[in-house]
């Protein structure tokens, strides 16, 4: 009997760096993600780093750049891009705006994002920089489910990361995201083992 197992087609979305991207792009190739593949990269950044990366790596890469339009229309074209590619999870890393309403609700419980902070705290911008000024002994990072509140949506998983006493943002960043490039794959190797479309 044949096996008709379903692959998973991710899409992510980047605006910047890409390091997440890369690291979820190479657990897929290295077997750690069962039953995916990175189908598409899209950046609304054209100096985006993370696409030459992408493209290294052999997947297709697409820039849908907002210029001007509202968040609406932007999203519009984000949405026709990620069905004519047949997505079916699509994975926020570094992805710089917010999703309207009429996207996040197009995709329910299929948008993931990776936040550098323990949710719920440290939501928003500068978690590593709320951290150090809380003076938590430790932080973290977190894939959730996107929803329409500020990295509000249902937790996926989590890992904790000490804060030392010198830390600075940059020294906090750099082991925290050391985590995310691990739990990245890890959350969407649990999603899709639970998934039932
Ligand atoms: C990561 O820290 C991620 O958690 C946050 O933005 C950063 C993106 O880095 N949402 P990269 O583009 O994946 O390197």
């Amino acid at each position: 009997m044949t096996s008709s197992k379903k692959i998973y087609r991710l899409g992510i979305l980047i605006s910047g760096r890409g390091s997440n991207m890369v690291a979820l792009a190479d657990a897929v190739r290295e077997g750690r993600v069962p039953g995916a593949e990175v189908a598409l990269v899209i950046s609304d950044q054209a100096s985006a780093a993370g696409l030459a990366r992408a493209k290294e790596r052999g997947v297709e890469t697409l820039i849908i750049e907002r210029h001007g339009r509202s968040r609406e229309e932007h999203d519009r074209e984000i949405a026709k891009a990620l069905r004519e590619h047949q997505i079916d999870i699509i994975c926020l890393a570094g992805y710089m705006r917010l999703l309207s309403p009429e996207f996040i609700a197009a995709f329910r419980n299929r948008i993931l994002n990776i936040h550098p902070s323990l949710l719920p705290d440290f939501p928003g911008l500068h978690p590593h920089k709320q951290a150090l000024d809380a003076g938590v002994a430790s932080s973290g990072c977190t894939v959730h489910y996107v929803d329409e509140t500020l990295d509000g949506g249902p937790i996926i998983a989590q890992r904790t990361v000490p804060v030392l006493p010198k830390d600075t943002e940059e020294s906090l960043a750099a082991r925290i995201l050391e985590q995310e490039h691990k739990l990245y794959a890890e959350a969407v190797a649990k999603v899709i083992e639970s998934s039932d479309y």
